[in-house]
């Protein structure tokens, strides 16, 4: 957090106050002072980040019929994870500062000369391997028999069952298997609010494609269909990079791989890794555990291992950068014409934690509280509404910092001519509507692209 943000962005502390006053994400168990690297999502932040995942799910699983739906478990044989590599592999090289015992990442560290935290020269221990994977014990017996890990990935899940997927979905490749879910990994140094935790949500999808000399297209279909989908969710094209990784920065067994990067407050970070990772995972899988993976196809009569194009993305992260790419702090007319700062948030309609709010705009009057309730009733089952009452400047300014894309108000007016304010978000511009006519309205305006 302590770089400065580019050109026209908003700050890390600003995104994490609002979240907070909104009740879109808060420390973990604040009360008791936090644990580094874990965050509670808030009434609004469950919602927008389920509207996330929705989106992922609708666009990538349920509007394919390629892909299929799965859920495995967190905790998984831990042999899974030899196999995968994770137990040799998945280390960070970590120092310690010998003075004031602070750990760091020896790749963060700009000079091996001084620490950073006390300034003390030359008291680094040597770098050591650290693994990430964190780990429990399964059943009653605490020793090395029942250990195991939370996945550091839900890719694996995935692969190991492969086979009973693709039989039971009566799927022949190319297709896909998709899942979000929990993935857990020790960070060194967790931090820049969501971007780098120690739980976080993962959408990954494991596309598995015949060896017949079309991978590569494939594999850039899906990098196009991957940057339609932020397009399509108003992600700034200029805040989005899809950096192609050369053969010395992937694994040895990729033949190709992107990194998804959004420009953050304090630089450009991964969002989301496109990875061609051949026959690797299943190829592993088979050798440690005896059991034949391969796809058998019908036609040919023949055996063969697919291979894997994965496109995996944070959805901690996703939903950070809706928060941070939808920010706008601008100076706007009040209703009385009174030039003031409002800060907003420009999510799209399919993203919003409240599509519309419904406002009384007396308190104190039963038949404008009981018309305006009834109005935001009826919408209810049909949008993410709420209900509230009161000063209509403050009303406006608090649903701008949620999002909300229209705001309907009941006042006088509507007891005698039956229709209400419509306020819209970013324009602000107001017209009226009448109340028969609201559902429509509100369909045209708030469905997705
Ligand atoms: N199965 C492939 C895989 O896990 P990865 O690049 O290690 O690839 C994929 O992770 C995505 O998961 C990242 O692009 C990022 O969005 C998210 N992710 C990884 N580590 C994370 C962390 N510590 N905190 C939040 N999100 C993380």
């Amino acid at each position: 957090m302590e770089k400065e943000p580019a050109a026209g962005q908003v700050s890390m502390e600003d995104i994490a106050a609002l979240a907070k006053r909104r009740g879109f994400i808060f420390q973990s168990s604040e009360i008791y002072g936090g644990i580094g690297g874990f965050y509670d999502y808030g009434p609004l932040g469950a919602i927008l980040k389920r509207n996330v995942k929705d989106a992922w799910w609708r666009d990538m699983v349920e509007l394919r019929d390629d892909v299929v739906p799965f859920d495995s478990s967190i905790v998984m044989h831990p042999k899974t994870w030899e196999a995968s590599g994770h137990v040799e592999a998945f280390n960070d090289r970590l120092v310690d500062c010998k003075v004031c015992k602070h750990r760091f990442r020896a790749d963060h560290l700009k000079s091996r000369e001084q620490c950073p935290d006390c300034g003390s020269k030359n008291s680094f221990t040597e770098e050591r391997a650290f693994n990430l994977m964190l780990r429990t014990f399964v059943g009653p017996m605490e020793d090395s028999a029942a250990m195991a890990y939370l996945r550091p990935e839900t890719a694996q899940g995935m692969f190991v069952n492969f086979k009973n997927i693709y039989q039971s979905a009566r799927k022949r490749p190319p297709f896909g298997v998709a899942q979000i879910g929990k993935a857990f990994r020790n960070e060194i140094t967790p931090g820049n609010f969501t971007y780098r935790l120690r739980e976080f949500e993962q959408a990954e999808l494991e596309y598995f494609v015949p060896d017949d000399g079309q991978d590569l297209k494939r594999f850039e279909e899906w990098v196009q269909l991957r940057k339609s989908w932020y397009s399509k969710y108003g992600v700034k094209p200029e805040r989005l990079r899809f950096a192609e990784l050369t053969a010395d920065e992937r694994p040895h067994y990729a033949k190709a791989g992107i990194d998804v990067e959004y420009l953050f407050p304090w630089g450009w970070g991964e969002l989301e890794s496109i990875a061609h990772r051949g026959t690797y995972d299943l190829d592993a899988h088979m050798r440690l555990s005896g059991k034949d993976l391969r796809f058998y196809d019908e036609a040919s009569k023949t055996h063969y291992t697919p291979l894997l194009i994965e496109s995996s993305a944070g959805m901690d992260r996703t939903t950070l950068v809706m928060l941070v790419d939808a920010y706008e702090r601008e100076t706007a007319s009040d209703p009385a014409g009174k030039q003031t700062e409002r800060i907003v948030l420009h999510f799209h309609p399919q993203i919003a934690p409240v599509q519309a709010a419904v406002f009384s705009l007396a308190r104190n009057k039963p038949e404008l509280v009981e018309l305006a309730r009834s109005i935001e009733e009826g919408l209810r089952p049909k949008f993410r509404t709420q209900y509230d009452e009161g000063n209509i400047g403050q009303l406006y300014r608090r649903q701008d910092e949620i999002g909300t894309p229209l705001c309907l108000t009941v006042d006088y007016d509507s007891l005698t001519g039956h229709d209400v304010t419509v306020r819209e978000r970013d324009s602000m511009r107001q017209e009226r509507v009448a109340i028969g006519a609201v559902e429509s309205y509100l369909g045209e305006r708030l469905a997705g692209p």
